[in-house]
């Protein structure tokens, strides 16, 4: 047996393990089915206008934001201008090109502006949500989503009893495969809105092919081999939506918790008005400032796993405050989710062996459905044994 085929053969048995870790949690816990107790909306906490924050929500000193005012001179993720990238000429492009590269690798993250997504489609479906999300809870309250799926919806992330958790509301939908896109699970006020979204998830899936495309070639590959490695045209694509309202006790509290994101790609719409994104970088967190109409793009743990970690997922969360709510649109692009994802061939040797053993994101993202966001916990924890 060739060298290859054996180190195929214990990646496959390693994923049959794998599967079967995944397994018996999902079965100790149909538990899958609802949620382990009832559900809270931060929407209806905020409206109580407390003066003290719930117990469920104060985070170990450990986690709490900083919030002090003698911080570093605030730094900003790269911002990348895209004006230009796909030119006839290409005369810019490759100064574009090697800007994404290098946020790639040292950031994780950027910022990009001229992305072609229609400003105005931006501010309507963030508008749109933010009606939505003003609407009464019980009127929310038939699109309640349940742990199986996510969709709909909720208020936890993770399934475990007694979790400290955080502060916000989400609604989550699928917009690819076709077969999953289902109109009855988007809310249907305001009347615009699924037209919006609709429109809104067509042009941010064009964005994604086209840096897709990028990611590719600036690791020398065909620019269609990341693409392929999704699974061709079959990728997903789902939004989560983010409710923030206003807490009363921010410095005690978290809006997310440090994750980094289990897919393939996040496209962010940050609010316009209201900060709240942070980033690691170098052990201190990083105040994302948007820039007006801009996407904040990130690489998730599927592209960290493809380009064997020349890509990096970065851990980041989201902090809250007492005067403002905030609404951000986080579009998740993602393999197909049944395909095993590993280190791509022509990125591995015997030199730089593949970092992770292959896996299907179905079973990859039971991670974070069932423990919730635990920093860099779920990436870490995939590592081939050494
Ligand atoms: C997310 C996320 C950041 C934000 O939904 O995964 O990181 O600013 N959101 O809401
Ligand atoms: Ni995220």
């Amino acid at each position: 047996m060739s060298k290859r085929n054996r180190s195929n053969q214990n990646q496959n048995k390693k994923m049959n393990k794998n599967k079967k870790d995944v397994k018996i949690k999902t079965e100790k816990g149909s538990m899958m089915d609802e949620w382990p107790e009832p559900i809270v909306r931060v929407q209806s906490l905020a409206e109580r206008n407390l003066s003290t924050l719930p117990e469920r929500y104060i985070k170990p000193a450990s986690q709490r934001p900083t919030m002090t005012d003698d911080a570093p001179v605030a730094t900003n993720i790269p911002v990348i201008d895209l004006e230009g990238l796909f030119s006839e000429d290409g005369s810019s492009g490759d100064v574009i090109m090697a800007k994404i590269s290098d946020a790639c690798r040292e950031w994780g993250f950027f910022q990009v502006v001229n992305h072609g997504v229609r400003p105005e489609l931006m501010d309507a479906a963030r508008e749109n949500w933010r009606e939505f999300f003003h609407l009464p809870v019980n009127a929310k309250e038939t699109y309640s989503n349940s742990p199986r799926t996510y969709e709909g919806y909720g208020s936890r992330l993770g399934v475990e009893k007694g979790a400290i958790l955080d502060w916000s509301d989400y609604y989550y939908l699928h917009h690819l495969p076709p077969h999953l896109k289902d109109f009855n699970k988007w809310p249907s006020s305001p009347p615009t809105i699924r037209e919006v979204i609709d429109e809104y998830g067509k042009e941010v899936v064009q964005l994604c092919e086209r840096i897709m495309r990028v990611l590719s070639s600036n690791l020398g590959l065909k620019e269609d081999k990341f693409q392929e490695a999704f699974g061709g045209k079959n990728i997903g694509a789902c939004l989560r939506v983010n409710y923030y309202p206003k807490c009363p006790r921010p410095e005690l509290a978290l809006g997310l918790s440090s994750h980094s994101d289990p897919g393939g790609m996040t496209i962010l719409l940050p609010d316009d008005q209201v900060f709240g994104l942070q980033v690691r970088k170098d052990n201190t967190w990083i105040t994302v400032k948007p820039h007006p109409h801009a996407f904040i793009v990130n690489i998730g743990d599927q592209i960290q796993i493809l380009s064997n970690s020349t890509y990096k997922s970065v851990e980041h969360r989201v902090i809250v405050n007492s005067e403002r709510e905030r609404v951000s649109l986080a579009f998740f692009y993602n393999p197909k989710s049944d395909i095993p994802i590993q280190p791509l061939q022509e990125l591995v040797s015997t030199h730089n062996p593949p970092l992770y053993p292959p896996m299907t994101f179905d079973q990859y993202r039971l991670f974070i459905r069932t423990q919730g966001p635990r920093g860099k916990s779920h990436v870490e924890s995939h590592v081939s044994p050494r």
